[in-house]
């Protein structure tokens, strides 16, 4: 007996990522998965972003569990590619018990050098995309009263970053939808809670411009990385978490366990949110 059995859960961002291990944990306690993502680059993202590979290995790691899989190419910032995933999942499987709107990109400039292009894409994907996902997904929900959201934010949601002003502006956006969405959802019995990851070991920090926001070496590497993230979190010994940090709280928010619970944006990040401020360049 999975905790999810019967279940269907659309995932966005389910190429590779913490979207694939939010796709391989539901799967394992019963759910079939409906994955969409871009599998294509964004020229303001200074990393590759998921291939159609990644993409298809993740539907055939689901179907290795013995669940059913849909994934497909559909764009986060189109609202007819996300809508039709949904009616393609609804044709295939029926129902839409689930959704977690994951996808997101990253990247980094001083708010007063920022082109367009990169503001307009962070909001584009990591805040429009999550309403646009929403918006594909809830009529379902509210038409069967029954249903379950969870939204991607970040430590980001609540505290701001250098160079950051974008993705930072997104994901308290997030928290302001997720509290809006459980607003206008509740009447029909329709739950949406956050998720608020920290440090995450995926390709998002795992490139060069990463490595050296983290090493302040332009030719940091990943150990020198992994080293400086472990003034990022408060618990003992801990560096970049394992995207399954992020999955586990998603399999307990979408379970029925936590049907009582709507509105919450959860910290994910080995206490980051507990620490005291601390100021990397203090006044000489
Ligand atoms: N990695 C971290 O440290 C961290 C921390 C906090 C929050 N997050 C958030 O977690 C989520 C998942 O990121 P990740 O760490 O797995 O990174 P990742 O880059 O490995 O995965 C992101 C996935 O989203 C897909 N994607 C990007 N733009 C898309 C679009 N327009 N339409 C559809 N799919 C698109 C990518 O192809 C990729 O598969 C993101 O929302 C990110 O902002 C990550």
């Amino acid at each position: 007996m999975g905790r999810l059995d019967g279940k269907v859960a659309l995932i966005t961002g389910a190429a590779r990522g913490q979207g694939r291990a939010h796709a391989l944990t539901l799967a394992r306690e019963g759910a079939d998965i409906i994955g969409v993502d871009i599998a294509a680059d964004l020229d303001s993202v200074p990393y590759g972003l998921a291939t159609g590979e990644e993409l298809a290995a993740t539907a055939a790691q689901v179907e290795e569990l013995d669940r059913r899989a849909l994934f497909l190419r559909a764009d986060v910032r189109r609202q007819d590619q996300l809508d039709d995933a949904v009616a393609r999942g609804l044709s295939e499987f029926g129902r839409i018990d689930i959704l977690c709107a994951n996808a997101g990109i990253y990247s980094q400039a001083n708010f007063w050098e920022m082109s367009d292009q990169t503001w307009q894409d962070m909001i584009d994907v990591n805040l429009t995309g999550i309403w646009r996902t929403a918006k594909a997904v809830a009529p379902h929900m509210i038409e069967n009263r029954r249903g379950v959201m969870v939204l991607t934010s970040s430590v980001n949601g609540f505290r701001p970053g250098y160079q950051l002003s974008h993705y930072v502006a997104a994901k308290h956006g997030v928290i302001g939808l997720m509290r809006n969405f459980a607003v206008e959802l509740a009447p029909y019995d329709v739950r949406c809670n956050a998720v608020c990851p920290g440090a995450i070991d995926t390709v998002m920090i795992n490139n060069p411009p990463i490595y050296e926001r983290f090493s302040g070496n332009p030719d940091g590497t990943r150990e020198e990385a992994i080293e400086s993230v472990r003034h990022f979190h408060l618990l003992h010994g801990r560096s970049m978490l394992p995207p399954e940090t992020v999955s586990n709280g998603i399999l307990w928010l979408v379970s029925d366990e936590a049907e009582h619970v709507t509105g919450v944006a959860l910290p994910l990040d080995a206490g980051h949110m507990a620490l005291d401020g601390y100021n990397p360049a203090p006044t000489k």
